[in-house]
């Protein structure tokens, strides 16, 4: 059953698709208290008791003993003392000695402290007091998740060929990076079906434009590369550079269309063009605007976009560069002591995503004027909301591959996400397979981090295992950042590890792609936590390194340097199948703890007794693999 309480004058998020019947929050089943504007409720746990939830946010599955934040934040450095990253979402729940749900519907900060000032409490924090409270209770994890599920409403599907393999960099610069990329791959033949443009393919850095000079006649290069089954994507990036001439800014500006100050001026901040405008993507007029920019790049023949930059982040903005800039010149020529150094060093670092420069920030709701800090979780939401609109409208359904940085509950109808920035850090194996659960828990089923790992130097062997995890997430992108080693996987010796590899993923894809779907229509999870499907077993309900993927099957990703396999946990017998390139090898394995060799080139899958998975042939692109030409693995067989 699901419970709605409501508080005050709820902004409207558009997380929820069902509508139910409100009561005031002051029947909310869960102690609570409102106190210096801030609604607060609290609930104990049981040593036993897990706690799952929260999407993409930092550390383990079950989110015990940390304080986690909602509110959309542009970090690139994912360590475990972080609280929150770029999504916001506000779904938890509490299995154990008792059984319930609790989703916020609510858009600016919340604090999540579960178990962190006190062991046995959870203290949750919302900063306001205009909210729904939703409380769901069901008789296991699974029917809770599936009662929310069907109230947020039905998981974005992207197109077919988005579950092939993604090749992406920050950037390749120019049509001959991107054709050398497409070489490369074909010369190892590996297979690949996307090569994704960052920021420099614009003029400047300019939304919706192209370099001239990088892309000389970029329509005939989109048609002539999807002539050879390769999917260029774009990115998008929230900030609108401010110039003179410059169609997007000149348009917004002059329709009124961008977020203000507090005096009804436009705010800027500076990104990547520099100075920036920013679209109220809150007003429904500014989505359409905005969403309808994107025809210009589907006119091109381009048929997917990555949305960036949309918490937003800002790295400085006007007024505080001025100020940190005269701070500088007031101190030219003095003698720095350890006070007045660290001060100015602290100054100039502390210039991006300031809180005071989000609070300057005002969006119009409804012509009224609302605070950016209300709202904040909102904003990336409302850039994908505008494209997705757009497309639903304008392409056909399920046409354009579209996900983002910046999320909240609700755009998982529209988009998926990617992870952000991460490190080339074996760690960031882990955390990407730990996000996958809770992401699928509210609604994001097609997502996936930056394989190989976006900042620092890759090494083969990280790329090779972060790449056999990524075999099974929705979104399969190996993705870096500027200055950092090259690490597409023909960079590397000895390339047919990774074709290996990269080949399993397209021979699972009618496996991965019709779970996905059956996923998306019945409000299921892709991927479980092993304690959702072994409640009983007490080292199945503690395991963090594996997960439950579909009805099927169970991964158990290597995720350590310098060792050849794993120890794995199976909670009932098992087969045990290593799949490399065309070779299959299955061992049945009694449940129980065992050590199992993985080798580089190997993507090790546990078959649960009684079921098979289809595999087809791989084929260099996804619109080449034959769909009637399956064989099974797995039981019976
Ligand atoms: C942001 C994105 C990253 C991208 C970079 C340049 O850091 O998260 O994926 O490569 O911007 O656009």
């Amino acid at each position: 059953m699901i419970y709605k309480y409501t508080s005050g004058q709820p902004i409207d998020t558009g997380a929820m698709v069902m509508e139910f019947e409100a009561e005031p929050v002051a029947a909310f089943p869960l102690p609570h208290t409102t106190e210096d504007g801030r609604f607060c409720f609290r609930f104990t746990m049981e040593p036993d008791d897990i706690v799952y939830g929260l999407g993409e946010a930092p550390r383990g599955i079950n989110k015990r003993g940390w304080v986690y934040e909602s509110y959309c934040s542009d970090d690139p450095f994912h360590t475990e003392t972080k609280q929150s990253l770029y999504a916001a979402h506000n779904f938890i729940m509490l299995s154990g000695s008792k059984m319930f749900g609790v989703f916020a519907d609510f858009p600016a900060r919340i604090r999540w402290d579960i178990g962190y000032t006190k062991t046995d409490e959870a203290v949750v924090t919302l900063d306001g007091t205009d909210f729904d409270l939703y409380m769901i209770t069901g008789d296991t994890p699974m029917d809770i998740v599936r009662q929310f599920r069907e109230a947020i409403g039905k998981s974005y599907v992207p197109p077919l060929w988005a579950f092939g393999y993604q090749q992406s960099r920050w950037s390749y610069h120019n049509a001959e990076a991107v054709d050398s990329v497409i070489d490369g791959y074909n010369n190892a033949q590996i297979p690949l079906d996307c090569v994704y443009l960052d920021i420099d393919y614009m003029e400047r850095y300019k939304d919706f434009t192209i370099s001239e000079a990088a892309f000389p006649d970029f329509k005939n290069y989109v048609q002539d590369k999807r002539r050879q089954g390769i999917h260029l994507i774009p990115i998008i990036d929230a900030g609108v550079k401010k110039e003179d001439g410059y169609r997007v800014y000149e348009e917004g500006k002059q329709k009124g269309y961008f977020c203000k100050t507090a005096d009804g001026s436009d705010f800027e901040a500076g990104v990547w063009p520099g100075i920036c405008s920013f679209p109220d993507f809150l007003r429904p007029e500014v989505r359409q605007w905005f969403g309808s920019q994107y025809q210009y790049l589907l006119d091109m023949g381009i048929d997917g976009f990555w949305n960036d930059m949309n918490e937003p982040a800002l790295f400085y903005s006007v007024k505080g560069i001025e100020e940190a800039l005269d701070k500088a010149a007031a101190l030219k020529g003095q003698n720095l002591d350890l006070g007045r150094f660290f001060n100015l060093k602290d100054t100039f670092m502390g210039l991006s995503n300031r809180q005071e420069d989000y609070a300057s920030i005002y969006h119009q709701i409804d012509g009224k004027l609302v605070n950016h800090q209300k709202v904040h979780n909102l904003y990336g939401a409302g850039m994908t909301k505008a494209a997705g609109d757009y497309f639903a409208e304008h392409c056909g359904e399920g046409e354009i591959l579209m996900f983002s940085r910046a999320s909240t509950i609700g755009a998982h109808r529209t988009a998926g996400i990617w992870f952000g920035d991460n490190h080339s850090w074996w760690s960031h194996i882990l955390l990407n397979l730990k996000m996958l659960p809770s992401a699928n828990m509210c609604g994001f089923l097609y997502c996936g981090a930056d394989l190989g790992g976006f900042n620092e130097n890759a090494t083969r062997d990280l790329v090779l295992r972060f790449l056999a995890l990524g075999v099974f997430t929705p979104l399969m992108r190996n993705h870096s950042a500027l200055g950092t080693r090259d690490q597409e996987c023909y960079r590397f010796e000895n390339t047919q590890d990774f074709k290996d590899i990269v080949e399993v993923r397209y021979r699972l894809i009618p496996y991965l792609y019709s779970t996905f779907k059956r996923a998306s229509e019945q409000n299921d999870l892709i991927f479980r936590p092993l304690s959702f499907d072994y409640p009983d077993d007490s080292v199945a309900r503690e395991c963090e390194t594996q997960l439950m993927l579909g009805d099927e099957c169970m991964i158990a990703p290597v995720y350590e340097q310098n060792v050849q396999g794993r120890t794995v946990y199976l909670p009932e017998d098992m087969t045990f199948v290593k799949l490399s390139g065309t070779r299959v090898q299955t061992q049945t394995l009694e449940k129980g703890v065992h050590y199992v060799k993985i080798a580089l080139n190997e993507v090790p899958l546990f078959l649960k007794k009684g079921k098979k998975i289809p595999l087809t042939n791989s084929a260099l692109r996804t619109r080449d693999l034959d769909w009637d030409n399956v064989t099974f693995i797995g039981d019976d067989v």
